[in-house]
């Protein structure tokens, strides 16, 4: 049995968190593959809305195992808020929650760090989440990492103390304030001790056994395709591999192993944080999508940025992750907006480019947009692809025929029950 990956195609938040837990039924295994708590992953079922940052989208399912892989990074303290707000739920993850021994750690001083060097650069920040992705990613290519399976180690402590020795000296540099640290460290081993408690294991032998014996295993992406670290807009970008082969080397699955590639894109785009974003709209209708879409980063509060779709970003994705079936979400934010637009080229230093440029710098690239008839209805209550508007079905065979790739589910609100199979 192949793996399937689930991913987004464009700079997060797309909903992969609603869809992984929509598509759980037809899985065995969910497993999260990088990033870490970065990450916040909404679902929403039986009137409760749960955020997810590190945990995999698939854990409110009985009968379905979730994996935190090796490409994650991982804080104790962010995991241990988060299994907590799963035991006020009664929830019960303690034989379907397994962790990667080989997943990297995130320091308290990894935090520190990312806020150091995103406070360093001024105008030029990434605009980070500030969780530490960065400073443990480094940590972890750097080869000075400290692992899960490390927390059993005889040396542990040895090892902590030295790590956290070289970020102090790094942090005087930035002549950053560490007084909170020892009481982010109590929290970090409370978080530690509770990280202990779950089954810590070899997760690419353990993905490997269960595939063998049939189980189909969804690689649950974080993140979208255009804040990867090779291939997003750097260096406004994570520090993963957030696209299909990100599933490979953060789960262990060899590329011949990989079966569908879900892509999720939001019919309209966002981006949290800097960097640049072509289709960004600084009028009433960017307004209007970040309201009615409620528009606010699901870790950190902060509100998105909104755009129309923009076609050459979204096929460039779909390219370096095989998609082999899109999911829309979302239709229903645009019923809000008296136009529908689709940025189909940019003009850029006097050329006309139909893929995205090497350096883009916002003023100089102007996107050509094609209209498309807009649609008014309400949505929301609609439980099947037929009952949507003529103008919005335009709208998904305008992007599959653009794309060639058939988009399999509608997405019409953040409900389980709002999902529409095409
Ligand atoms: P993820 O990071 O890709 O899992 O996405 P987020 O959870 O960060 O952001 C998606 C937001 O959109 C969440 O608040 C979801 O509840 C919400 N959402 C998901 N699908 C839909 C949809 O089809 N329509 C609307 N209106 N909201 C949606
Ligand atoms: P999900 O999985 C949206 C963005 C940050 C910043 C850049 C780098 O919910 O889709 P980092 O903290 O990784 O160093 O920040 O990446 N970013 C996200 N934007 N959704 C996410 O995750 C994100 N994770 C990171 O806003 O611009
Ligand atoms: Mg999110």
């Amino acid at each position: 049995m192949k793996a399937d990956v689930l991913l987004g195609l464009q700079w997060g938040d797309e909903g992969k968190g609603k869809i992984v837990d929509v598509l759980t039924p037809n899985y065995g295994v969910i497993a999260r593959f990088q990033g870490g708590p970065n990450a916040g992953h909404t679902l929403e079922f039986n009137g409760i809305k749960h955020v997810l940052h590190t945990i995999p989208s698939g854990i409110f399912r009985e009968d379905t195992l979730n994996v935190i892989g090796n490409g994650v990074v991982i804080d104790p303290r962010v995991l241990k808020r988060e299994l907590l707000a799963l035991d006020d739920l009664n929830v019960d993850y303690s034989k379907s929650l397994l962790v990667s021994k080989k997943a990297h750690l995130i320091l308290p001083t990894h935090c520190m760090l990312d806020a150091a060097s995103e406070a360093s650069k001024g105008k030029k920040k990434i605009g980070s989440t500030l969780r530490g992705i960065g400073p443990t990613y480094m940590d972890k290519t750097g080869r000075n990492g400290i692992r899960v399976g490390d927390l059993v180690m005889p040396n542990f402590d040895e090892r902590y103390n030295a790590l956290r020795e070289k970020h102090l000296n790094m942090l005087s540099g930035y002549a950053f304030d560490v007084s909170e640290l020892e009481e982010q460290e109590k929290l970090w081993f409370a978080g530690v001790d509770k990280l202990k408690e779950l089954e810590l294991i070899d997760s690419e032998h353990f993905i490997h056994e269960k595939m063998n014996a049939g189980s189909a295993i969804l690689a649950e992406g974080a993140q979208g395709s255009l804040l990867d670290i090779d291939f997003g807009s750097y260096p406004f970008v994570t520090s993963s591999n957030t696209i299909c082969a990100g599933a490979c080397t953060g789960l262990g699955i060899a590329p011949n192993q990989i079966g569908e590639v879900f892509g999720i894109f939001k019919a309209y785009c966002t981006r949290v944080g800097s960097g640049p974003f072509p289709t960004e709209l600084f009028d009433k209708d960017g307004e209007i999508l970040a309201k009615a879409g409620n528009e606010f980063g699901a870790t950190t509060g902060r509100p998105r940025r909104c755009g129309w779709l923009d076609l050459p970003a979204l096929k460039y994705a779909c390219m370096i992750n095989g998609v082999t079936k899109l999911i829309m979400m979302k239709a229903d934010v645009l019923s809000y907006v008296d136009k529908v637009r689709v940025c189909v080229a940019y003009e850029y230093k006097g050329k006309t480019l139909d893929y995205l440029p090497y350096e883009i710098l916002d003023d100089d690239i102007k996107p050509i947009y094609e209209n498309l008839s807009p649609w008014t209805d309400d949505l929301t209550g609609m439980r099947e692809y037929n009952e949507l508007p003529e103008t919005l079905k335009s709208y998904v065979e305008y992007i599959e025929e653009k794309v060639g790739i058939p988009i399999t589910i509608v997405s019409v609100g953040p409900d389980r029950t709002q999902t529409l199979r095409k």
